[in-house]
């Protein structure tokens, strides 16, 4: 068992709660705007959790789409599958491994607050776009620091973040959350490579990063 998983099997209804918080679906709504999805596309989420996104896809790909959520924590799926609003017929979780999806030829792919978990996010990065059809659309959305006048205080909350969101990061000689910004920053790099026609936006007071392009 992962750090990840542990942590998230213990904490699954704790998460659950933060993941819902009032304000939150805004951010989720923009996250499945980015993806710019049709009705009756296939769109799948990487970590999905507790399926926080999963009304905001399901609302866009209608009833002939398909939602998928992949998720490596049996707990995060059990409360997933327990909430009317996320499940349905055209909605599916499968436990598995995020970075070696068992998913080809989706019309799109996110990954919110999943991409600083993963030892080696631009592997997960390429795996994810490979995992697209050409002109699908892939969407990274993360935590970050703020360079704005509230942000020493503020960015101790974001340690906070970090901590709820990314809980096997490896503190080294760089703090808990320098090593998880590495890690988000290598995913959007390889992001950036691998995609055409990107859109890069910020919200909450430039506490969350989403990037989103488009598979070639
Ligand atoms: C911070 S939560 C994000 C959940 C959801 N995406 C959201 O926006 O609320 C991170 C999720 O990633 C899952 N996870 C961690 N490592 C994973 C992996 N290798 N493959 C699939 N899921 C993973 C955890 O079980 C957890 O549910």
């Amino acid at each position: 068992m992962t750090d990840a998983q542990s942590f998230y099997g213990r904490w699954a209804r704790v998460y659950d709660w933060v993941a819902s918080a009032p304000g939150v679906a805004a951010w989720r709504d923009r996250t499945a705007d980015s993806l710019a999805l049709a009705p009756g596309d296939t769109v799948v989420e990487m970590g999905c959790g507790t399926g926080a996104n999963v009304p905001a896809l399901r609302e866009r790909v209608g009833p002939a789409g398909r939602v998928v959520g992949i998720d490596l924590t049996r707990a995060m799926l059990d409360r997933a599958s327990s909430r009317p609003a996320r499940t349905g017929e055209s909605v599916h979780y499968v436990q598995a491994d995020a970075a070696r999806p068992p998913v080809r030829q989706c019309d799109a792919v996110l990954a919110t607050f999943v991409a600083g978990i993963f030892e080696d996010p631009a592997a997960a990065v390429d795996a994810w776009c490979d995992s697209v059809a050409p002109g699908g659309r892939v969407a990274l959305l993360n935590f970050q620091r703020s360079p704005g006048a509230l942000a020493a205080p503020l960015n101790l909350v974001f340690e906070g973040f970090v901590r709820l969101s990314a809980p096997g990061t490896r503190l080294s000689t760089q703090s808990h959350a320098s090593a998880f910004e590495r890690r988000v920053r290598a995913a959007r790099e390889r992001l950036t490579e691998r995609t055409v026609d990107r859109r890069y936006e910020t919200f909450a007071g430039g506490y969350l990063g989403l990037l989103s392009g488009t598979v070639s």
